[in-house]
């Protein structure tokens, strides 16, 4: 099985970033983690801070691989090319969110990306992608 991470803009940061909200473990640090306890699933990684380049590699990778596990950070309260890129590939994607959106500011309420997801998860710090990564693995 071959899943793709997504990581979008300012999540380079974590670790470092907002600590009290996102946690004081680097993405770097929490993947290897994810990798060594399912070592059965290949787990591609990608992060980047641009709109464009988040949706050059859903197009990359959309037809080919398993699924896609996507925090789009701020994009996705904003992003209708990141939605339009979701519903164009055949990949199923996992929208997910480190922190619980429902608690915070009102704009974090909506998600521009969810009605083309699988579905979402959000709240559960770094675990939201290994609850997500389950999901591909039970189906
Ligand atoms: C986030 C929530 C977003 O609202 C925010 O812009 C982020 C991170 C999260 O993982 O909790 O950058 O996606």
């Amino acid at each position: 099985m071959k899943i793709q991470i997504i990581n979008g803009p300012n999540l380079n940061l974590l670790g470092v970033r907002e600590k009290s909200i996102y946690g004081d473990s680097s993405f770097d640090t929490y993947l290897e983690q994810l990798r060594h306890q399912y070592t059965d699933v290949i787990i591609e990684y990608f992060q980047s801070n641009k709109e464009g380049e988040l949706i050059d590699k859903l197009h990359e990778i959309g037809f080919s691989y398993d699924g896609v596990i996507l925090n789009a950070g701020a994009y996705t309260h904003t992003s209708i090319a990141i939605a339009d890129a979701i519903a164009a590939i055949n990949t199923p994607v996992i929208e997910v969110h480190i922190s619980n959106v429902h608690k915070r500011e009102a704009f974090r309420h909506h998600s521009m990306l969810a009605a083309s997801c699988v579905g979402v998860i959000a709240g559960f710090g770094l675990n939201s992608y290994r609850l997500a990564l389950e999901h591909y693995l039970t189906r």
